[in-house]
C-alpha cells in the first residue's frame, strides 16, 4: 500500500475549541484489566487508534470477544481460551506487556516475547517480570519466548526501582485475584493508574491508594464486568495547547481534566501564554512572541510529562531565547530534532540534553514521524511554519491520535491527508 503523508499549509494561528479524546494510555490498560473480569464490560469513550484495534485483537485470540459500539467497545469475557500474546502484536505494540500481569493472575501461565512499540531507546522488561516473580512466578525462556507460570500469585511487598507506569499498572492487575495483600512501593502516580484502579473497585476489586506511591491491593476471589468511561487524553490536549501556542494562537481544548496537566501548564506559562481552566476546559492565548524556558526536565507525574518533551519543544522552538531540555524518563526521545533543524530550528542535542536557541519562523518541509509524540510535535510545528511541509510516518501518529488531521482543522490548521507519496 503506498504511504499516506499529511500536507500542511502552516503560517496561520490556530483558532477554536476542541473536544479530548478518550486516553490512549487508559483505553489499553483498561482493556487488558477486562481478562480479569467475568461477563460484560463496555468501556465508552474509547479512542479510533490502531493500537486500540491491536489490543482488541488480542483479546479476541484469548477467546474473549471485544467489538466495536458506539464510541467504545463491548467486552465479553466467559472464560479465557489462551494464555500466549502472539508476537507480532508484541512487535507491533509495547503496552502488549500489560496483558501479562492480567493473563498470568487468570489463567496461572503466560508466554510472550520481547515488546516493540516506539523506538524510544532500549524499553526492557525486566521490571515487569521481577515483580511477577516476587509474586510467585518462574519464569522461564524457552526458544526465544518467555513463559511465566505461577500455580497462584501470592501477595508480598513489591518497591520499584522506578515509577514505571506500566509495571505499577501489571502489578495492580496480577494482584486483584492474587491470594493476600500486596503492597507496591515507589508506585508510579500517573493519572491513568487512578482510572484503571477506579475501573477494577468498580468490577468489585479492593485496591486503595492509587495515584499515589504506596498502593494496596487485597486479593479477591471474583471480578465482574461494569460500564466505564475512558479518562480524557492530557497528552493529546496537551497537543492541541501546544499548537495554539507554537503558532500564536488561542485554543480551548474541552473535556479535559486541567489538574492532569499541572506541570505541563506551568511551562506553557512560563513561556509567556496565558492560560485559564474550569472544571473541564483550558483556555489558551499565546498573544505575543512567547519566550524561553530556561530548564525544563521530564519527570514521572506530577512532573513535567516525558510525552509532552517533543510537543514543549515544537513550541519553544519558536520562542525567543535559549531553552534547555533533560529527559530523564527514555534513553532516546529527541530523534523528531533532526526533523525539526529541517524547518529551521536551531537545536542541539547531547545525550539526555537538548539546547533549543529559538528562532523567529520556521518554514516547511519534507519531514517523518519517527515516534508518536515526536510525530505530533512535527504536526504543530508544521502548522506554524511559513509554506506547506509533508509530514510522512503517519502509522506512529495513527497509535495515539484519532485524526489529527481532522482535528488540527477544526482549529483552523490547513492539514489534509494524502494517499500516497508516489
Ligand atoms: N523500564 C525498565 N524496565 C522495565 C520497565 C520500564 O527499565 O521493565 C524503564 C523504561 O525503559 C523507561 C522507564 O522505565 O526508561 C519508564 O518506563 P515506564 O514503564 O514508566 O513506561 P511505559 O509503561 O512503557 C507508559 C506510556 C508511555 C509513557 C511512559 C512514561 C502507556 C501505554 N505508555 O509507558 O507513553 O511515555 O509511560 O510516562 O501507558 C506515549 O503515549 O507516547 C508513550 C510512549
Amino acid at each position: 500500500m503506498a504511504e499516506e503523508w499529511l500536507r500542511i499549509r502552516g503560517g496561520k494561528p490556530l483558532q477554536g475549541e476542541i473536544k479530548t479524546q478518550g486516553a490512549k494510555n487508559a483505553a489499553l490498560p483498561l482493556m487488558a484489566a477486562t481478562l480479569l473480569c467475568d461477563g460484560e464490560t463496555h468501556l465508552s469513550h474509547v479512542p479510533a487508534l490502531s493500537d486500540v484495534w491491536a489490543a482488541s485483537r488480542i483479546l479476541n485470540r484469548l477467546g474473549v470477544t471485544c467489538l466495536p459500539d458506539g464510541d467504545g467497545v463491548t467486552i465479553r469475557n466467559d472464560g479465557l481460551t489462551g494464555t500466549a500474546i502472539p508476537d507480532a502484536d508484541m512487535r507491533r505494540m509495547r503496552s502488549s506487556i500489560m496483558f501479562l500481569g492480567p493473563i498470568l493472575g487468570r489463567m496461572h501461565a503466560c508466554e510472550l516475547t520481547l515488546p516493540g512499540g516506539c523506538e524510544l531507546g532500549p524499553r526492557p522488561i525486566d521490571y515487569h517480570l521481577e515483580a511477577m516473580r516476587r509474586m510467585g512466578a518462574v519464569i522461564t525462556e524457552e526458544h526465544g519466548a518467555i513463559i511465566c507460570r505461577a500455580e497462584r500469585l501470592q501477595g508480598t511487598h513489591i518497591a520499584l526501582p522506578f515509577p514505571s507506569v506500566g509495571v505499577t499498572e501489571n502489578v495492580i492487575m496480577a494482584a486483584v485475584l492474587a491470594e493476600g495483600e500486596t503492597v507496591l512501593t515507589n508506585a508510579a502516580r500517573e493519572p491513568e493508574i487512578a482510572d484503571l484502579a477506579q475501573y477494577l473497585n468498580q468490577c468489585g476489586a479492593k485496591i486503595f491508594g492509587a495515584g499515589e506511591s504506596t498502593i494496596r491491593i487485597e486479593g479477591v476471589s471474583q471480578l465482574h464486568g461494569t460500564v466505564y468511561t475512558v479518562m480524557a487524553d492530557r497528552i493529546v490536549a496537551m497537543t492541541w495547547l501546544c499548537a495554539g501556542a507554537v503558532t500564536g494562537g488561542t485554543v480551548c481544548v474541552k473535556d479535559v481534566v486541567p489538574a492532569d496537566l499541572d506541570a505541563a501548564l506551568n511551562a506553557l506559562q512560563t513561556a509567556g501564554c496565558r492560560i485559564a481552566s474550569t472544571a473541564d476546559r483550558i483556555y489558551l492565548d499565546a498573544g505575543r512572541r512567547l519566550h524561553a524556558v530556561r530548564y525544563l526536565r521530564t519527570m514521572p507525574y506530577p512532573g513535567f510529562p516525558t510525552d509532552a518533551q517533543a510537543l514543549m519543544m515544537a513550541v519553544l522552538c519558536r520562542a525567543a531565547g535559549t531553552s534547555v531540555f533533560e529527559e530523564t524518563v527514555f534513553d532516546s526521545r529527541y530523534k523528531h530534532v533532526g526533523e525539526l533543524l529541517r524547518m529551521g530550528a536551531d537545536i542541539r542535542v547531547s545525550g539526555r540534553i537538548a539546547v533549543v536557541n529559538g528562532v523567529a519562523e520556521l518554514h516547511g518541509a519534507d519531514v517523518e514521524a519517527m515516534d508518536l509524540r515526536g510525530g505530533a510535535a512535527l504536526a504543530i510545528a508544521a502548522v506554524a511554519a511559513k509554506g506547506e511541509s509533508r509530514l510522512t510516518g503517519l502509522t506512529h501518529l495513527d497509535r495515539g491520535y484519532a485524526g489529527m488531521a481532522e482535528c488540527l482543522r477544526v482549529l483552523g490548521g490547513d492539514v489534509v491527508r494524502m494517499g500516497s507519496c508516489a
